[in-house]
């Protein structure tokens, strides 16, 4: 919580003691930039701000008092102590399961493995019968722990506290198990997969095609030569740099486009199995008109039978099936800034509206 420390403690000289109004120079560039303003704080940069911290996912259960099985995603969790052990979720006190989980006797933290992104995103979602999607059964302390998740922690209530909009929930371990799968990542509203970097990392050699899908304003680009010829997502042999042509980077500023890769999105080989793709995700933003070439697609509108390669048509899909489920969409994809000059070739916004933003949640 370093930031919103700095944030809320009043910058100190060298001698440690507290500068006075009017007495802090900034130019905005560097030093004064963390220093305490008397404005409200801009909830969204801060989300943003909170977003770079990389956690795992977890997913928090426990059983009501008709003995329903309850659970939602949370990427609060921390360890608090090993003797005794306890761990800490929080919990948004705007949470439907909010009053089960303040009530309950305990609860346990499922650590998600990585190809659990859909036990993650249905226990983030409003879908009914969240529980279809995983095999589980009661842990030692009778709350339910998941099939195929990296590590479960079934825990006692030890203590809650009320923390603003929030209740920490400290739970003290009784029983747990972990297995030697690679666990589900997250950071600045997107999903990470450790194993995708290994693999990308062990595999490329010439035969490798690096491609991105580059997000702006809720619409992807795409590139295709004819009207209603095929399009495809910008690839190239290498990621390389703006200036050189023949690699992504180069090919994208060619084509108007001013890209920032994010992380790994997929790895695959193609169906001969003589390359490898390895695709980023990232965001984009026209740097004026774009070549003729090229074009933002809104998430909607994507011409889906016009992208030939069945391999990244599903991988496309499931970009945009995620991005849509993602409430809590705060940094990744979405550009920091708003350039909007120059949106030729951008194919409009429909269904792209902003999703609404959690309560007050960091996520
Ligand atoms: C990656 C991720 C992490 C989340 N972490 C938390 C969390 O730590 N605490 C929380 O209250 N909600 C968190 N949420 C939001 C809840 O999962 C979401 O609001 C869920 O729908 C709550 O369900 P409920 O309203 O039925 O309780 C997170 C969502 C995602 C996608």
């Amino acid at each position: 919580m370093g930031i919103l420390k700095e944030l809320e403690e009043p910058p100190r000289n060298r001698d440690g003691k507290n500068e006075g109004k009017g007495e802090t120079k900034s130019d905005g560039k560097g030093e004064g930039k963390g220093e305490r303003r008397d404005e409200p704080l801009d909830l969204a940069e801060l989300r943003k701000a909170l977003g770079a911290f990389v956690t795992g996912v977890t997913v928090v259960t426990t059983l009501d008092e008709a003995g329903t099985p309850r659970g939602f995603t949370a990427n609060s969790f921390t360890s608090v102590s090993l003797e005794p052990p306890l761990v800490l979720v929080c919990i948004a006190k705007a949470s439907g399961s909010y009053p089960v989980f303040a009530g309950a006797r305990g609860f346990a933290v499922n650590i998600l493995a990585e190809d659990q992104r859909h036990v993650s995103s249905t226990f983030a979602s409003r879908t009914a019968d969240r529980f279809a999607v995983v095999n589980w059964a009661p842990g030692p302390a009778g709350n339910p722990v998941f099939e195929g998740a990296a590590a479960w922690l079934d825990c006692e209530m030890h203590d809650t506290h009320e923390a603003g909009d929030h209740l920490l929930l400290i739970g003290r371990i009784v029983g747990f198990e972990s297995r030697p799968l690679p666990p589900l990542g997250y950071c600045r509203g997107a999903y990470m997969t450790f194993s995708l970097e290994q693999r990308a990392v062990a595999h490329a050699d010439s035969h490798t095609r690096i491609g991105a899908i580059l997000e702006w304003e809720r619409s992807v680009l795409l590139l295709g030569a004819e009207d209603d010829g095929p399009l495809a997502l910008p690839a190239a042999p290498r990621i390389g740099s703006t200036d050189e042509p023949e690699s992504l980077l180069g090919m994208l500023t060619a084509l108007g486009v001013e890209a920032q890769l994010g992380f790994l999105f997929a790895v695959f080989e193609s169906e001969q199995g003589r390359a490898l793709h390895v695709y980023y995700r990232g965001s984009a933003r026209p740097m004026g008109p774009l070549a003729s070439r090229a074009r933002f697609f809104a998430f909607a509108d994507i011409p889906w039978h016009r992208l030939g390669d069945e391999q990244v048509r599903k991988m496309l899909r499931r970009y945009v099936n995620e991005r849509l489920e993602d409430r809590f969409a705060g940094g990744s994809g979405r550009p920091g800034r708003s350039g909007r000059s120059g949106q030729s070739g951008h194919a409009g916004r429909s269904g792209g509206s902003a999703p609404p933003g959690p309560k007050s949640d960091t996520r």
